[in-house]
């Protein structure tokens, strides 16, 4: 059967994608975050996951006000980089699972989940980003890609026990799945920041690092918080952190925590990465 080798939780800043693809790693302002990430990577190759469903929100690139899916699974064979207007990143497309996807759709919807399916779609920084920070620059991304947008743009974003329990099913969906992909989940966005307004440029050190410290521990706990505290202590995007939920959601209730870290700044933004593996895969 399938199975979920493991975890990442990553911020998705546009800068970062932007410092690898121009090859800004090693100026001063970059090279220390990019310290942080090298042994996320070593994780990420080590766990050599054949699938990556990659948990992320659109930023008004495939979707627009227009229409606003709370959940949308990707269920097409390619996913190009969208072009956010300046072009489409140089990262080589997400090559999908068509079988495990429409196999994800079909188990999440008998589970009461109500997901709207993608059969065209072109992936923005929101999924772009974490792929580069677990893999880097390859020619092509070293696994299949699932992307399943979640909307965190336009209120009401999903609660962070529905994403919690959203991950549960993924979970349940992954186990019945009759081949032997190893499949990592990644759960991106956040951490505290605020793009816009009086606020701009917020970030709440204390309030990443209990999230952070929750999601392991006590991920129903971190579910219970409201979208109001995420907004007054995280700053308005800082919503994006319920994703990580979603992630959390599809593992045991005891994790190995193998690495995290945590960076300022990156842009205007808070920048975090954990990666878990079930405890029960290291004994
Ligand atoms: C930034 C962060 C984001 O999550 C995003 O979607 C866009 C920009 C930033 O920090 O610049
Ligand atoms: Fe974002």
């Amino acid at each position: 059967m399938a199975r979920i080798v493991g975890g990442i939780g990553t911020s998705h800043v546009p800068a970062v994608g932007a410092a690898i693809d121009n090859g800004r790693q090693d100026e001063p302002y970059w090279a220390p975050y990019f310290d942080k990430i090298g042994p996320a990577r070593a994780l990420a190759s080590e766990l050599a996951p054949d699938v990556a469903i990659v948990v992320y929100n659109d930023h008004a690139s495939a979707f627009s006000l227009e229409l606003i899916p709370t959940f949308a699974l990707g269920v097409a064979a390619e996913f190009p980089p969208a072009d956010e207007g300046y072009g489409p990143r140089a990262v080589p497309p997400a090559i999908g699972h068509p079988d495990l996807a429409w196999h994800l759709a079909e188990s999440l919807i008998l589970d009461e989940f109500d997901l709207t399916i993608v059969n065209e779609m072109a992936v923005d920084h929101g999924c772009t980003v974490p792929l580069s920070v677990a893999f880097g620059q390859p020619e092509a991304w070293p696994c299949r890609v699932i992307p399943l947008c979640v909307n965190v743009i336009q209120y009401p974003p999903p609660t962070g026990h529905r994403c919690l329990a959203l991950g549960r099913a993924i979970r349940r969906a992954v186990d019945a799945y009759p081949g032997d992909e190893r499949v990592m989940i990644f759960g991106t966005g956040g951490m505290s920041h605020q793009l816009q307004g009086e606020r701009a440029g917020l970030v709440n050190l204390d309030f990443d690092r209990e999230f952070l410290d929750r999601l392991v521990t006590d991920p129903e706990g971190q579910a219970a918080v409201d979208h109001t505290t995420y907004l007054r202590e995280a700053g308005s995007e800082g919503i994006e952190l319920v994703m990580w939920l979603v992630m959390r959601g599809a593992l045991d209730a005891e994790v190995e925590e193998r690495y995290r870290m945590h960076h300022v700044p990156t842009s205007n933004t808070s920048n975090g990465l954990i990666v878990l593996t079930d405890a029960a895969d290291s004994v």
